[in-house]
């Protein structure tokens, strides 16, 4: 039996509401504008004005187009605006999906069903991804039942290796991946060299535009040099872009884009062959709230490519002031370098540990987020520079000055003594490392999971050991602890 039980009778609704703000007290506090991740923000009314949207059409259900007509037109409105964005031509045509991984997911089943009708020679459909591409494929791969090639990228500019991609075309590959821009380093894949790729062993190309969707149409405008990543470019069969991530609206909206209509088909899912009523869906969920796309087309009014313009020029110029002092910092580096406001450096001082640093800046309140080494790079700290933070980089930059001195002052143990005994140990641990071993490990490090939420207050202990592991020990820990965590 769990903890709680079922509450015999209600309560007031003032103090549910009461519990549900105090609930927030550990939360990333997102509001002072120090979280630069997972937090996609601007001025409070424009947020409010955006979620009074979202409220209006919460009810509604989007399962079914032909009772909310008013659905069917606020979703082919926003489609069709963001098309003209993305140059999508007159037969691009799309859907809104609930974010950037079921955008995906959508795209990586049209391939497979395209395949099925189109190259049926295939029996183990294959898509080839840079190791930068968001896991959101490896995601989709895995619960499509496609398989996936991961090609290197350059390891100074972090770009998509489009040779290394040419080569890795078999008689059973369906599609390929590039990113405007990745996550990580946030910078743009050669989009031209790769759609060439496609379009001469006729495979569709997917451009991910989940995070710069909303961002490189502005900052292009604007004047800033941006390859060219969209349907302009010959060959790019599909696109998915985030509006919860730089559209500003709430979070559950994205979309998917096609070239035309003829690949979208491959894309629905009907069904008619049960006693309900009769299914016809675009997107995985069925029944969904209006929310998002109210929200999306109020946001698109409100603002117009005037107010966007103006959201990605103070992020462009928020990047470039830290980008600049960064580069005054000799305990850092830059990697790659950034088509838009997403970033990440790592720590080149010996003396500073990365993880002790995020930490002590989550204490004094700033969110920096730590990506972990991979085949693509080292250990790093990510930005996600937002119009809701802008306004911060110069106290971020002085905060992580003051940091860096405290941290050289004090004693620092390796990166192996950090966890706390001998890192063989725990590598012997690991090579057979079950679900049940999880408690073991933790009293091996001596952890102690005090808060309620069952996340160490203390990250640096976990992150040295997640950054020692190799992918799969990872997972499997990584797995271990949430199944754990959960209820
Ligand atoms: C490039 C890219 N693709 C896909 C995603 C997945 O988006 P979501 O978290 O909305 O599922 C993200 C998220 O940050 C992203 O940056």
């Amino acid at each position: 039996m769990g903890k709680f039980q079922f509450p015999d009778t209600g309560i007031d609704k003032e103090s549910i509401f009461q519990s549900l703000t105090e609930l927030k007290v550990n939360d990333l506090k997102w509001q002072d504008g120090k979280a630069f991740a997972y937090i996609y923000g601007t001025e409070k009314e424009t947020m409010q004005f955006a979620a009074g949207a979202y409220q209006l059409y919460l009810t509604e259900n989007g399962l079914d187009p032909s009772s909310f007509p008013s659905l069917l037109k606020l979703e082919t409105e926003v489609i069709s605006m963001l098309s003209d964005l993305l140059h999508g031509g007159k037969d691009a045509c799309g859907n809104l999906t609930g974010g950037g991984t079921e955008s995906v997911m959508l795209a990586v089943k049209t391939a497979r069903d395209w395949a099925r009708a189109n190259k049926p020679e295939i029996n183990r459909p294959e898509m080839i991804i840079p190791e930068t591409a968001h896991p959101c494929f490896q995601k989709a791969a895995h619960y499509l039942g496609v398989d996936v090639k991961i090609i290197p990228v350059d390891k100074t500019t972090f770009k998509a290796d489009s040779a290394a991609m040419a080569d890795a075309i078999s008689n059973q590959t369906i599609l390929l991946v590039g990113s405007a821009p990745s996550y990580a380093h946030g910078v743009i894949d050669p989009i031209e060299e790769i759609a060439a790729l496609a379009k001469s062993k006729a495979l569709l190309f997917h451009v991910d535009c989940c995070v710069g969707g909303m961002y490189l149409p502005f900052a292009e405008m604007l004047g800033y040099e941006i390859p060219k990543f969209d349907f302009r470019v010959d060959g790019v069969s599909s696109i998915s872009c985030d509006l919860h991530k730089f559209g500003y609206v709430p979070k559950g909206c994205s979309s998917i884009l096609y070239k035309n209509k003829e690949l979208r088909e491959y894309q629905l899912y009907s069904c008619s062959n049960w006693p309900g009523y009769t299914i016809v869906n675009p997107t995985v969920s069925s029944s969904k709230t209006g929310g998002p796309m109210a929200a999306a087309w109020a946001m698109f009014r409100l603002w117009g490519k005037e107010g966007y313009k103006k959201a990605v020029d103070s992020c462009q110029k928020a990047t470039a002031q830290f980008i600049s002092a960064l580069k005054d910092m000799p305990e850092f580096e830059l990697l790659g370098n950034p088509a838009m406001s997403l970033l990440s450096f790592k720590v080149t001082d010996p003396a500073i540990s990365i993880f002790q640093l995020i930490d002590k800046m989550s204490k004094k309140g700033w969110y920096l987020q730590l990506q972990l080494a991979s085949n693509a790079s080292g250990e790093a700290i990510h930005l996600t520079i937002t119009d809701f933070n802008t306004a911060h980089i110069a106290s971020l930059l002085n905060e992580l000055k003051i940091t860096l001195e405290e941290l050289k002052k004090e004693q620092h143990p390796s990166n192996e003594m950090l966890m706390g005994l001998d890192a063989s140990m725990i590598q012997l641990l690991m090579d057979n490392f079950t679900p049940d071993m999880l408690d073991n490990l933790e009293a091996l490090l001596g952890m102690d999971i005090s808060s309620n939420s069952g996340i160490p207050q203390d990250m640096v202990t976990v992150n040295s050991l997640l950054n020692s592991l190799k992918p799969e020990q990872r997972d499997a820990l990584l797995k271990a602890f949430v199944n754990r965590m959960y209820l």
